[in-house]
């Protein structure tokens, strides 16, 4: 399983815990969150003064976030608001720390680890590397650069984008009086730490300073206040989309259906691969998705009937008809076609003499 859902989790009243791993000693931890299967985790850490490690690595991606205090990493002296992004197998500088700092720490693939090296790891994407003071080094953006939108009050500060998956790290902050007033959620993980102010979510109460939460897709968060504002560290583990609402009793699992019949009205294609659990691959001389019949438009808890809208049933028409035109003459398959149609074995009914199995080399078998 994944991390399970924490929310509101409150540090501050939480001691802390003596590291004895290697390259933590020294050190003590707080479990922000944790995923039981790798090992990935948050974590509050405390370096106590005195604390001295040599360059080295670990195998997960790691972040680190300085809250207060100074730490020397590689001869350089960082203070609060300081971000690491440090890719697996590569090598973060010597790490000092006089006179004690406590930090954000993140391992995402795995558990925390150390190994002692100089050098970065050959696999390592060493240009991943971000070493950024956040709060000195970096501007605030709108809220509204994530499209649609939070209500205007949200400011970012963009630390780390993931162009492969688009998560992202960043800091972000709500003004005082801040109010939104609509139910929001995702289809990504969401990750928050409030380093300091309070605001308040209609679920989950008042998230005071210290308060964290690690929150799966497709749960409901919002309405919104804060009183006095909030600066906060959050994170996603993949693309951000506000998916907005005003029913305070929907579920993950109705969320998710409504998510999934944005994509059957807006991208129909991507739908049909996804609902396609015949022959779930690109096929043909179109490289169409081969599926057995119109699929199930996902229930929608706020639209009951979109999917007898005259432009939402055109669009799968569209997809269906251009489909049977390939079925109607699985003869004619382009070399190309026929190629990829051999170089796999696979079952299906393309001809209306029951399902066939084709081995690789194309012959065919009656079942
Ligand atoms: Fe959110």
């Amino acid at each position: 399983m994944a991390r399970p859902h924490i929310e509101p989790f409150v540090e501050l009243i939480e001691g802390y815990k003596k590291f004895r791993l290697r390259g933590f000693v020294g050190a003590e931890y707080k479990t922000l969150s944790l995923d039981p299967d790798t090992g990935a985790c948050t974590l509050k850490v405390k370096f106590n003064g005195g604390f001295k490690r040599p360059p080295g690595l670990s195998y997960s991606d790691m972040e680190l976030f300085i809250l207060n205090g100074e730490m020397t990493v590689g001869g350089q002296t960082c203070r609060e608001g300081h971000y690491f992004f440090v890719p697996a197998g590569v090598a973060m500088g010597a790490v000092e720390v006089p006179q004690g700092c406590e930090a954000l720490l993140y391992f995402n693939d795995a558990e925390p680890h150390f190994e002692p090296s100089a050098e970065n790891h050959h696999f390592a994407l060493a240009a991943g590397y971000i070493s950024v003071n956040s709060y000195e080094d970096r501007p605030w953006a709108s809220g509204s650069i994530v499209s649609p939108s939070t209500a205007t009050g949200v400011m970012l500060k963009l630390l780390r984008y993931d162009p492969l998956t688009e998560a992202m790290t960043f800091l972000y902050c709500m003004t005082p009086e801040y109010i939104q007033d609509n139910i929001s959620y995702h289809d990504c993980a969401e990750e928050s730490y409030h380093i300091w102010g309070t605001s308040w979510m209609m679920q989950f109460g008042d998230l005071p300073t210290g308060g964290y939460f690690w929150r799966p897709p497709y749960i409901n968060h919002g309405s919104f206040r804060s009183k006095y504002g909030c600066i906060a560290l959050g994170r996603t583990d993949s693309k951000l989309h506000n998916y907005f609402h005003f029913n305070p009793w929907s579920n993950p699992s109705e969320n998710l259906h409504r998510a999934a019949a944005f994509l059957y009205r807006q991208r129909p294609q991507l739908f049909k691969w996804i609902a396609a659990t015949d022959h779930n691959h690109p096929h043909g001389p179109q490289g169409q998705v081969e599926a057995a019949g119109p699929a199930e438009a996902p229930p929608d808890f706020e639209r009951k009937d979109y999917a007898s809208d005259p432009q939402v049933a055109y669009l799968q028409r569209q997809v269906f008809s251009f489909l049977e035109a390939d079925r109607s003459a699985p003869r004619a398959l382009t070399p190309q076609g026929a190629a990829r149609h051999m170089d796999h074995s696979h079952t299906h009914d393309h001809d209306g003499l029951g399902p066939h199995t084709h081995g690789p080399g194309g012959h065919h078998h009656h079942t």
